[in-house]
């Protein structure tokens, strides 16, 4: 298949070369695309890569109908609405690392600039004013330095602070005393951050939890004189009640380099001589900008050659190590929660899947999302897969259970998919046999040995001699070849199972005369 990919923001050159050499991949880079024109040509492209600047909406997202990855060259994906492409099934990829450095070395230019008056004693000469005493200084060393989110980056910013002789102190929700110990800092509760720090910078994401947790209380518990650093992103720091705290001359200084909104060109901060600002650099490095569009690329290159990608933000990142050991048993749970669902023929209130043997001792989501995926295909579609699969089973009231054990029943590896529906439960297993594929191992208390491909048939039927003739005889009746059987009971004469694989779709006439036997009791054709 040949994919279309839009480059909507600028991205490096050199980092997109990957994207380039893909013979099936036509890149199309568009960087001035207005709102308005980017939803008209979306429906074109199969993965959209947008750095900061684009926003990709959910209006933008109802009309990209072809849309199956979107790239984020670099770490915020504040500009993406993640719900939106989650229940379209579209992944999001991000490249969380490649820029860490550039960033970090932002913010410490930036708290240099402010605490030397870099930027304004530099504008006042381009003026040619020459003025020695308005632009005295403050030393960042032995001052205390308040981190708000000890991230990649906020940690960087740590490392490079102390090496200055800065006292350093952090809030993060994460952050132990012991971690704090081993970096060398201090932490505290971000009250007690706010209160003792000279230098406060921010480095969270911008979440509903952290707009304006920086905001005109936070200003009042401030020591006076404190100095203000923003290289994360606009909106984590309120900026009305930052204009205020400068004018009052509560807060010496603030260095910006991200906006609540972006371009940031009208703003009263900007009329502020206390304040330095750069238009959102923080990542703008050849270095950065390489890597990023790098790690995004392959990711992309990965996803649309079905391979597993290393970044995902809106699926649980699994290592790569152990997706490589679980991604053989893809097919096989999906394979599970489609035979189940066809069997029962109903929509399931409950799954309850469970995992035993090699599979009990590592992250199986993957494989929970596959299952779900093979159950809802057959109601709500293609458009169901792994990104959205859960988020339909919650929307539609089905409850999805994942457990482990490590009791092997003499299976390496079991898959179990157990369903509740209205009108009962049923159960199948399956496991990855080394070296000869996925089989179905039982089919609720019946033990069968089948590859789950193709075309089948469930029986249920009363253990009774000649019944397996006659139904042999009915589907050749058919002209229906029969390519395996396989049969179980629960003891002589009682409840049997038969599952045969057969040649072609069980037409409903002969699903009608197999079920008008006398020792039937259910007949199920099944297509994987
Ligand atoms: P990260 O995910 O590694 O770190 C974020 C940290 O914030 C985490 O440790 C998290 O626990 C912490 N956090 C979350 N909520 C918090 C809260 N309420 N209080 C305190 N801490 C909280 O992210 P990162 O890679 O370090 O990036 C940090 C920020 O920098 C992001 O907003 C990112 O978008 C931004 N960024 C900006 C630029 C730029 O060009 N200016 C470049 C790169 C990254
Ligand atoms: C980021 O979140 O990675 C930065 O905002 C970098 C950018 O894309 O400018």
């Amino acid at each position: 298949m040949a994919y279309n990919v839009l480059i909507s923001d600028p991205l490096s050159e050199e980092g997109i070369h990957p994207l380039r050499e893909v013979e099936n991949i036509h890149v199309v880079m568009e960087t001035d695309l207005s709102p308005a024109q980017l939803e008209d040509r979306i429906a074109e492209f199969h993965a959209l890569l947008v750095r900061s600047q684009t926003q990709v909406t959910r209006e933008l997202i109802s009309k990209a109908t072809n849309l199956k990855i979107i790239g984020r060259a670099g770490v915020g994906v504040d500009n993406i609405d993640l719900d939106a492409a989650t229940e379209n099934g579209i992944i999001v990829v991000n490249a969380p690392n490649g820029n860490t450095n550039s960033a970090a070395e932002h913010t410490v230019a930036m708290m240099m600039a402010l605490s030397r008056n870099i930027p304004q004693a530099f504008h006042a000469l381009k003026n040619r004013k020459w003025d020695r005493k308005k632009y005295v200084g403050v030393e960042i060393r032995n001052k205390t330095l308040g981190i708000v989110g000890l991230g990649r980056i906020g940690a960087e910013v740590a490392a490079r602070a102390k090496g200055q002789r800065m006292d350093v102190i952090a809030y993060d929700p994460f952050l132990t005393a012991e971690k704090a110990e081993q970096m060398g800092i201090g932490y505290g509760t971000l009250e007690e951050v706010l209160k003792k720090a000279d230098f406060i910078t921010v480095h969270t994401p911008l979440m509903k939890e952290t707009r304006h947790m920086i905001n005109a209380k936070s200003f009042e518990i401030m020591k006076s004189g404190v100095k203000i650093i923003n290289c994360a992103r606009g909106g984590i720091i309120d900026e009305d009640a930052l204009y205020d705290a400068i004018v009052s001359g509560k807060v010496a200084g603030a260095a910006l380099d991200v906006f609540e909104e972006e371009p940031f060109i009208d703003h009263r901060l900007l009329d502020l001589e206390q304040v330095v600002a750069t238009p959102h650099l923080g990542a703008s490095t050849i270095e950065a900008q390489e890597i990023v569009a790098i790690d995004v690329s392959r990711d992309v290159i990965s996803f649309l050659n079905g391979d597993v990608v290393n970044n995902p933000v809106n699926l649980p990142s699994v290592p790569s190590e152990i997706m490589h050991k679980i991604a053989p048993y893809f097919h096989l749970a999906e394979k599970l929660g489609t035979f189940l669902i066809d069997l029962t023929n109903e929509v399931p209130e409950e799954v309850s899947i469970t995992y035993s043997g090699d599979l009990s001792g590592i992250e199986v989501a993957p494989l929970t999302r596959n299952t779900v995926k093979g159950l809802l295909k057959r109601y709500l579609g293609s458009h169901v897969n792994d990104v959205n699969a859960l988020y339909l089973a919650d929307k539609k009231g089905i409850k999805v259970n994942e457990s482990k054990t490590s009791s092997t029943k003499g299976f390496t590896n079991l898959i179990t998919v157990v369903i509740k529906t209205n009108s009962g439960t049923r159960k199948v297993s399956g496991t990855l046999l080394n070296g000869f594929g996925p089989r179905l191992v039982k089919v609720d208390e019946y033990s069968v040995d089948v590859t789950p491909q193709g075309h089948m048939v469930v029986i249920q039927h009363v253990d009774q001699p000649g019944v397996i003739g006659r139904m042999g005889s009915t589907i050749a009746k058919h002209n229906i070849n029969i390519a395996t059987m396989q049969v179980d009971r629960s003891d002589i004469g009682g409840n049997a199972i038969m599952v045969l694989t057969i040649d072609k779709h069980l037409e409903t006439e002969a699903l009608a005369e197999l079920k008008s036997l006398e020792e039937i009791k259910e007949v199920t054709a099944i297509d994987l």
